[in-house]
């Protein structure tokens, strides 16, 4: 298993930063090509592990991958042996395969699809599907489960109908958007997730002929179409790879260009940076960030659907309140078990105490380096800004958790100044 060895504290980081396209844009932008019989192209992927499991899972369902020039666009072609048989084998490691079941059952009246896996993020809860299940039932899919496999089928078509979320889902809101597109009829999601990565889903399908409507904040309205025509598109920059370079420039003093993200979608996390003290520039598709001397603490940080902040920077940002000249508290809204890495970072220095979803952080830590092991994607990312301001060489292990949602990561922290290395 990789490791990254990292050497700080990095005195300089300075530089410019590319951001990569959206994982959790992209995933279910590839899931809705099971929509088409048409080819599809999509640009600005990122080649990340998770991207590479849901092109594998496409390919086990009978589509053609073939990437063109950098390998970032993938051409997407139907075949005539297309199966609706989604294996445990690949859907183990990644909560977004449950992603094919609607499109399948909205294209083919038919899946066996297996419970998905993914980050462990939510205790003894697990990560439950019931939302997807509920609604795709009030569309017309009847399901069976049997030996860890969801055995759906549908009459003929979904049927449109009216779906109001009991509470908010990313993950049901896109199966939802991607199956009614065919559905018979006019469907109506209330209380649905409005991420920047979900209106990126409603923009491929209209590039494609889908009839979706926002009408409201949380609303949309769909008439189903009988096909979808070939589409072009490319994916949004990456919302979380973003966040995490802003606070790394924040909390190593760095002098950071972003590139190629629209600030507008992270006016949440950018204002929270300028309360620590980052001084932050906004440009059309970019961002410059300068850390400050001295890093102010917040209290209250809150997780929430977007447009509040997301668990998913949350990580990231306890790095930056462990360095803070005062207290300050993270509560976890989303995500209830996510604090696995507040003991790592406690094995770094960090003076954290977590009370039910509260995380208070004391501050002024002098993070001193030590062994520290990766429990999911974020805390992976996190344990690697620890890693940047920790005196001497901090390992990193598990780094197959990063792989699975950062393009490229070490090469883009050592362009920047940070003395890390991958281990194998
Ligand atoms: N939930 C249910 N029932 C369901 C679905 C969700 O109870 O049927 C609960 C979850 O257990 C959780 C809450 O609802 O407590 C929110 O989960 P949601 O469905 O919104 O999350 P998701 O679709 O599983 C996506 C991202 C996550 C991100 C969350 C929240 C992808 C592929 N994953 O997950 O990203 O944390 O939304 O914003 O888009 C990551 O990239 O590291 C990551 C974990």
């Amino acid at each position: 298993m990789d490791k990254f060895s990292i050497t700080g504290p990095c005195r300089v980081m300075k530089g410019e930063v590319s951001i990569s396209g959206s994982k959790n844009a992209a995933l279910p932008i590839l899931a809705a090509t099971l929509l088409f019989d048409k080819t599809v192209i999509i640009e600005n992927l990122p080649r990340v592990r998770d991207i590479d499991t849901m092109l594998n899972l496409l390919k086990s369902l009978g589509s053609n991958i073939q990437f063109l020039n950098n390998k970032k666009t993938v051409k997407i072609t139907k075949t005539k042996k297309q199966k609706q048989f989604a294996s445990y084998s690949i859907v183990k490691t990644m909560r977004a395969g449950i992603l094919v079941l609607g499109p399948l059952v909205a294209k083919y009246h038919k899946s066996i699809s297996s419970f998905p896996g993914g980050c462990v993020l939510n205790g003894n809860s697990g990560r439950p599907i019931n939302l997807h299940l509920e609604a795709l039932k009030k569309l017309g899919m009847k399901y069976e489960i049997k030996k860890g496999y969801i055995h759906a089928k549908s009459n003929g078509k979904l049927k449109g109908d009216k779906i109001n979320f009991p509470s908010i889902s990313v993950g049901a809101s896109q199966q939802l958007l991607m199956s009614a597109v065919l559905a018979k009829g006019k469907t109506l999601l209330h209380n649905l997730a409005c991420e920047p990565e979900i209106k990126d889903l409603t923009n491929f399908l209209i590039s494609a002929g889908a009839k979706i409507k926002w009408i409201g904040k949380r609303t949309c309205q769909i008439i189903g179409v009988n096909s979808l025509k070939e589409t072009k598109y490319t994916v949004m920059g990456d919302r979380i790879e973003t966040g995490t370079f802003c606070v790394a420039a924040t909390v190593a003093k760095g002098d950071l260009l972003i590139k190629n993200f629209d600030p507008k979608l992270i006016k949440t996390e950018l204002n929270l940076l300028k309360k620590v003290g980052a001084k932050i520039k906004l440009f059309k598709n970019s961002i410059h960030v300068k850390g400050p001397e001295r890093i102010k603490s917040i209290k209250n940080i809150t997780t929430k659907e977007y447009p509040g902040f997301p668990t998913d920077l949350a990580p990231q940002f306890m790095v930056l309140l462990c360095k803070a000249s005062g207290t300050s508290s993270i509560t976890e809204n989303i995500f209830q078990g996510r604090f696995l890495h507040a003991m790592e970072l406690q094995r770094l220095g960090g003076k954290i105490t977590i009370k039910n979803r509260t995380a208070k952080i004391e501050g002024n830590t002098n993070f001193i380096a030590a062994e520290v092991m990766s429990s999911d994607l974020r805390a992976s990312a996190a344990l690697v800004l620890a890693g940047i301001v920790s005196k001497g060489n901090t390992i990193v292990t598990r780094v197959y958790h990063c792989d699975r949602g950062y393009e490229n990561f070490e090469n883009k922290l050592k362009k920047i100044g940070v003395n890390i290395k991958r281990l194998k």
